[in-house]
């Protein structure tokens, strides 16, 4: 198998099965955003207990590349500190910016976004749901 076939196999399994979707019970900071584009949306509900981000939810409307994009955060950024989670999101930028990132391992599903690098239309929607939970995790978010 193709190192493209399986990164777009990862890409539609967490679009058909996104993970740590849906309002949770409770949460700390609920970030919303929107591609102003399209008019997709998302709103992510985080938890942080002691600099740990504890638990990332999130619901919306989105196409399948948003949408899988949001599901592979919430499980990088859960369970990191908040200086890891930080340095996912820079991660994260700099794949789509199509640059060499040292930290970044292959095959995970984070790196399957490499593949939209080469569909710049598709960008935003993957950086959508990132770009909405940055304010949080950079300790500007509003409850
Ligand atoms: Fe709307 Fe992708 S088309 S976020």
């Amino acid at each position: 198998m193709q190192l493209d076939d399986l990164y777009r196999e990862v890409i539609v399994d967490h679009y058909n099965h996104p993970r740590n979707y849906g309002k949770p019970e409770k949460w700390d900071i609920l970030v919303e955003g929107k591609n102003p584009v399209c008019g997709d949306e998302i709103k992510i509900y985080i938890s942080v207990k002691d600099d740990i981000v504890s638990d990332v939810h999130f619901e919306g409307k989105g196409c399948s590349i948003s949408i899988a994009s949001a599901s592979v955060m919430t499980e990088s950024l859960i369970g990191k500190n908040l200086d890891e989670a930080k340095l996912a999101l820079s991660d994260f930028n700099q794949i789509l910016r199509g640059e060499a990132c040292e930290r970044c391992e292959e095959l995970s599903d984070t790196a399957a976004f490499q593949g939209v690098t080469k569909f710049p239309v598709r960008i935003k929607c993957a950086l959508l749901p990132w770009k909405t939970i940055e304010s949080a995790i950079n300790g500007n978010g509003k409850s």
